[in-house]
């Protein structure tokens, strides 16, 4: 199988033409891919024939150790709307394909999508690769935003570069749900989610170059006032999702989204959520073996 690669900003981002998703997975151009997204740290597969929910998690499979979600603990549903539990729910959907109402506790969950954040930054068991495949989507807005931590890094002031690469910062979902107007977790929840630690910028491993890692989900720098910590990653955060390092992606019907959660940072934007049906299925590559029969979410 070949593809074509074409660039979609002077930094990072790329779209990905004529990928076969129908390919027995043991015969797919994985060090391609793999190449390609450790280069442009956002790849848009193009698809005029969309992966199937089977599809898409075998092409993930290749890619990693990957996540079996399991969001019934905290967003209270009682079921799941997609069969496999390898795919993550992230639409606008309840368990019968209705659209959810806008003060319902899932979509109020949902809004802490739309701060800049890396996926699973509050695990210790972090994500490396999301994917995620539109198969509905709106007809206008709801499109997805991308910065580029890399370049961010490079770019920062030598003194912040040190600083970045020696501090710990405390990350938890809670505190980026509470950022986002979340209700206060359960007793059960905090249990469920307890805080982890990461540093503030790591050497990508892959293609060894230096990435900040500054995600909503960073709550504080340990050893530090809370204030003075939670100001300089909000200063952070703005340096690094400057226009000139974002991608702003329209999604195309079919579109397969990967990104590469220790090299970038992404948030959704607005649609009308409560007119149009959104559904966004993904899958989620771990750093490590998933062994907690509770993956976490989000
Ligand atoms: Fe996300």
């Amino acid at each position: 199988m070949s593809f074509r690669i074409n660039p979609l900003h002077p930094l990072f981002a790329a779209e990905v033409i004529g990928f076969d998703f129908s390919a027995p997975p043991e015969t797919m151009p994985i060090d391609e891919v793999l190449t390609a997204i450790d280069t442009y740290g956002v790849l848009a597969f193009r698809n005029t024939t969309p992966p199937t929910d089977e599809q898409h998690v075998a092409f993930s499979r290749r890619l990693g150790p990957i996540e079996r979600g399991k969001l019934i603990k905290v967003t209270g549903h009682a079921r799941l709307r997609l069969a496999l539990p390898e795919l993550v729910d992230v639409g606008n959907l309840d368990p019968d394909g209705n659209i959810l109402p806008p003060d319902s506790r899932q979509m109020k969950f949902r809004m802490g999508d739309r701060l800049w954040h890396a996926d699973m930054s509050f695990m210790d068991n972090r994500a490396t690769y999301s994917l995620l495949l539109g198969h509905e989507i709106p007809p206008e807005g709801g499109d997805t935003e991308f910065a580029d931590m890399r370049a961010a890094f490079a770019e920062l002031p030598r003194e912040l570069q040190q600083l970045a690469e020696t501090v710990d910062v405390e990350h938890s979902i809670w505190h980026s749900r509470e950022m986002a107007g979340f209700p206060p977790p359960t007793e059960e929840e905090l249990l469920s989610r307890p805080p982890v630690r990461h540093k503030l910028a790591h050497v990508h491993a892959r293609s060894c170059r230096k990435s900040l890692y500054v995600t909503s989900h960073a709550s504080h720098i340990i050893g530090w006032p809370r204030d003075l910590g939670r100001g300089l990653l909000s200063e952070l955060t703005k340096f690094a999702t400057q226009p000139k390092f974002v991608y702003r992606h329209k999604w195309q019907l079919g579109d397969l989204l990967m990104w590469d959660n220790l090299a970038t940072l992404h948030r959704a934007t607005e649609f009308e959520d409560a007119l149009y049906r959104r559904d966004m299925r993904r899958t989620t590559c771990r750093e490590r073996e998933v062994t907690s029969p509770d993956a976490a979410y989000a």
